[in-house]
């Protein structure tokens, strides 16, 4: 494998409404996000992906974008911008921008050209269509429910694709005039000392542009989630994903991280290898076994046995072509430890332990924010309190599907993408510390214990503990280790336990953590120090025992 800036390093997902007001206004911004480069600094970390700070209506959160070169004044302006990139540069902080380029705003110049004009050149940068017998192009079905078809504008029979929301236009992709204008995008922000981008929905890029109908799925309303057809064009993204690594990133040396679902084993390669579509893509392996059916309402709890066989088969498939990236949770899920972990460690312990886990692992693990205070999800009391159109449309589903609302309201405080929206508990004092005025969205319940200034004091916090683990990886002794290690799981007779080996020529190092009720002991041969535990553990020879809800990094 060849060697590249970003590997060892760890990285930090910004969600910006929610991470710090600077000027009181309710909603986070980037002077705030200055305001807190010495905390991201402190904890370690060496990359930030800050989500779309991009001009935008905010239909979806910034993930509607109507300028590509313009920040939203929601945010600030394009002078705080640079000033945060020098900043962070300052810091060792390499910035990464999200970049949205399935979709644009119905907003964007670009589609309101094409809507005044249906034949001339802006139209050809989206997917537009005639209806078929008074119907849509064809049976497709949205990521946020309804058609991918809506009518363009004052058009009879003239339909536009949105694989999102309807005011999220579908940018063909086939079109190289436009893969040129996204490529001199992207050549701007590289200019201006960005270091890469978090690519957002992009196998969503791989279309068939006739547009077939699909067999119907198990959602009995006669359509097909739109993912079926991305499923079967791989290939199409993949060539428009080489181009785009040819011409603009492996040049300036940018560092990429794919949003990629459902990757098969086979073809891994094609995505994180030398010479793969992006440096890495993010590992919903756990995620997918939860979303494993075609309704949101059907989710599945995972056990810890088939939450480990979800991580290690990550960890085996991409052993021998790249780097995956270990999330616990992002924007768009609930928290992890909520999701993941049985509820009795549904706190510090549980969280700490989680976080050995998942920071050790081979590749480049992103942090979400909140993340490294052991945020739990949000009890939601009303439909009300919600804020994402996911899930507003999930709930209108759930009753449709014969839901009390009672029921429908309990699916979403298990799956709600708001869970991790809430802004970032800074203090135990008014608003969380977050902002001096309303803030945007309510406050997960348990800021006046879950914050940052409380964790800092704590040398057992949470928080302390996500400082520890960055710096372990970091240690000239342990850091080639760390990077470029072999990573194996260790088997145990127990159910509830996580263990791995990762080992580099004659260098061994083990993690281990116990989510049971039951005190746990392990034979790990070779193991001799320990060098990080959370809870009670103790290690006697190469015996490790480990307490309920323990964890441990032992080197050999
Ligand atoms: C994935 C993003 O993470 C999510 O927040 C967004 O709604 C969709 N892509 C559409 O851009």
């Amino acid at each position: 494998m060849q060697q590249q800036w970003w590997h060892g390093k760890t990285a930090y997902q910004i969600y910006p409404k929610s991470f710090y007001d600077s000027n009181g206004d309710g909603i986070g911004d980037i002077k705030g996000i200055i305001a807190k480069l010495p905390y991201l600094h402190a904890l370690g970390i060496e990359i930030l992906w800050i989500s779309p700070i991009y001009k935008s209506p905010f239909v979806d959160n910034g993930y509607d974008i109507a300028d590509y070169q313009a920040i939203d004044p929601t945010f600030g302006t394009m002078e705080d911008f640079d000033e945060l990139l020098a900043r962070a540069k300052e810091l060792g902080i390499a910035i990464i921008m999200d970049l949205v380029v399935n979709h644009c705003s119905s907003e964007h110049e670009w589609f309101k050209r094409a809507c005044a004009n249906p034949h001339g050149e802006e139209a050809s940068y989206f997917y537009f269509r005639e209806g078929v017998d008074g119907h849509a192009p064809n049976n497709l079905r949205a990521n946020f429910g309804g058609s991918v078809w809506d009518k363009v504008p004052g058009q009879d029979n003239l339909y536009y694709c949105h694989f999102f929301a309807k005011e999220q236009p579908d940018l063909n992709w086939f079109n190289p005039k436009l893969r040129q204008k996204i490529y001199q995008m992207i050549n701007w922000w590289l200019d201006k000392g960005v270091a890469g981008f978090r690519i957002d929905a992009i196998m969503s890029i791989g279309k068939d542009p006739t547009f077939p109908n699909y067999t119907p799925d198990a959602l009995g309303d006669g359509m097909c989630a739109c993912g079926a057809m991305n499923a079967q064009c791989n290939d199409v993204a993949t060539r428009f994903l080489q181009e785009m690594q040819a011409t603009v990133f492996r040049p300036r040396r940018a560092f990429t991280v794919g949003e990629v679902f459902s990757l098969q084993e086979d073809n891994l390669a094609d995505f994180i290898g030398d010479e793969g579509n992006f440096s890495t893509i993010f590992d919903f392996g756990p995620r997918q076994c939860v979303c494993n059916h075609c309704a949101y309402y059907a989710y599945d709890k995972l056990t810890i046995a088939q939450y480990r066989a979800a991580l290690f088969k990550s960890q085996r498939q991409a052993a021998h072509c790249g780097f995956i990236a270990p999330v616990i949770e992002n924007h768009d899920e609930p928290r992890g430890v909520s999701c993941y972990l049985p509820p009795m460690w549904h706190n510090a312990a549980g969280a700490k332990a989680l976080g050995t886990i998942i920071m050790l692992l081979r590749g480049i693990p992103f942090i979400y924010q909140g993340q490294e205070l052991g945020m739990l999800n949000v009890q939601f009391n009303s439909i009300d309190e919600f804020n994402d159109l996911q899930s507003v449309e999930e709930y209108r589903r759930c009753l449709q599907h014969g839901l009390s609302k009672t029921e429908a309201l309990a699916v979403l405080n298990a799956q709600a993408r708001d869970h991790a929206r809430t802004p970032m508990p800074w203090t135990g004092g008014a608003q969380a510390g977050f902002t001096l005025g309303q803030p945007w969205m309510r406050l997960q319940q348990d800021y006046p214990q879950v914050n940052v200034a409380a964790q800092d004091k704590d040398p057992n916090s949470v928080l302390q503990h996500y400082r520890r683990l960055v710096a372990l990886k970091k240690e000239p002794s342990l850091q080639q280790l760390l990077t470029y290690g072999s990573c194996e799981e260790v088997d145990t007779p127990y159910e509830a336990v996580i263990c791995y080996r990762r080992t580099l020529d004659s260098q061994i190092l083990y993690v281990a953590a116990n989510f049971g009720e039951w005190d746990a002991t392990l034979h790990l041969p070779g193991a001799r120090t320990m060098s990080l535990s959370t809870g009670k553990v103790q290690l006697q020879g190469d015996k490790l025992h480990l307490d309920p809800g323990s964890s441990a990094v032992i080197v050999g």
